[in-house]
């Protein structure tokens, strides 16, 4: 970002990535006002924590809301003279298998909360919306090969995918002909410290570290393009310097199987995991790997850390919070 200071809206401030870009944004002298519901997803005193420590600068201040009412957004700027710069909305109820079991959430978490996100920034003329979206809305259409680009024709695979891209379209046509610029970021699979406890890294390292059995849904040969949270925090701030409104894949141009993160995992512990291999219930695609043409034109960002170095990173910050980490819920 510029080095003006700017005033910053973060949504989803105490998720994993939300997180991260806010410390970030506050190192970098920004103001950042954060928003977010701390839901049962996974465990909500994993994400008292992080705003614990952002609330240690005195540039955060956050609002404990629920997106899905508009009248629950505008209430911030009743209460403040706070004019943003800009907003990067990052609040979502992530997760494809328990979306199945609970569409009604993720469509008020994901497709109403990011429909009034967009009616906010459109009502108060605010620059630039980043909006973060995911690759899960390729589904198998990026199986067993590249994704061919943001404009390929998607056909979303699961409740959480679906709900994903409608909050995409939704706000896309909101913040059309406005005043406003809209960049959608779609992630493909994120890790790194601080980062969700119930996705795949975090957990393969809880259970190898504390001697648990590593369940693993189908053989391990599924690969994904992972990225490291650095990365991505850093492709959201160079955001700032594009003005015109796009869609952009962010990941990683390599792709590791699961296999191969688990014996990262053990390298880099000095554990061995033992495996249960359980059936894949939901069939999640094969390959993911992202074409990454059009953000590196638009950007100039490709994503600098290996698998290696970010597994190590990750666990070096597991072993400083391990204590904490155990005692989280579901994990
Ligand atoms: N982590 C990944 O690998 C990944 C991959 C693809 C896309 N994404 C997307 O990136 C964004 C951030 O993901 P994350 O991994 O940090 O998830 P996260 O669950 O850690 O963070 C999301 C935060 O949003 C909050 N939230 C959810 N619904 C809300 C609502 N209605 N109102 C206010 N707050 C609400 C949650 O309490 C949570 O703290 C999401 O949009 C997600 O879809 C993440």
């Amino acid at each position: 970002m510029s080095n003006v200071s700017k005033n910053v809206l973060v949504t989803g401030s105490s998720g994993f990535i939300g997180f991260n870009l806010s410390k970030r944004l506050l190192n970098e002298g920004h103001k950042v006002t954060g928003i977010d519901s701390f839901n049962e997803a996974y465990d909500p005193s994993f994400k008292r924590l992080r705003q614990q420590i952002l609330k240690k600068d005195l540039n955060f201040n956050d609002y404990e809301l629920n997106l899905d009412i508009y009248e629950n957004l505008e209430s911030i700027k009743e209460n403040s003279d706070l004019n943003f710069d800009i907003v990067f909305h990052l609040a979502a109820r992530a997760g494809v298998r328990q979306s199945f079991l609970d569409p009604i959430s993720y469509i008020r978490d994901n497709t109403i909360a990011t429909t009034n996100v967009a009616n906010f920034v459109k009502d108060f003329e605010i620059d630039k919306l980043v909006l973060a979206s995911t690759s899960s809305i390729y589904g198998n259409s990026g199986s067993n090969k590249m994704t061919e680009g943001e404009d390929e024709k998607i056909e979303p695979p699961s409740i959480y995918a679906a709900s994903k891209l409608s909050g995409e379209v939704f706000a896309k046509n909101i913040l059309e002909n406005t005043v406003s610029n809209i960049i959608i970021t779609r992630f493909f699979t994120v890790y790194g410290p601080f980062g969700r406890p119930d996705m795949s890294i975090l957990r393969f390292i809880h259970w190898i570290v504390e001697g648990k059995k590593v369940n693993l849904f189908g053989d391990g040969k599924q690969s994904r393009s992972f990225t490291y949270i650095d990365d991505v925090t850093e492709l959201l701030i160079l955001c700032e310097n594009t003005n015109t409104n796009c869609t952009l894949n962010v990941g990683n141009n390599s792709t590791s199987t699961l296999i191969e993160i688990i014996q990262y995992i053990e390298e880099a512990t000095g554990k061995k995991a033992e495996i249960d291999y359980q059936e894949r219930a939901y069939k999640d695609p094969d390959v993911v790997l992202p074409n990454l043409e059009n953000t590196k034109n638009t950007t100039g960002w490709t994503a600098k850390t290996d698998i290696k170095s970010g597994i190590e990173n990750t666990v070096k910050w597991y072993f400083v919070n391990r204590d904490l980490i155990k005692n989280l819920k579901y994990i």
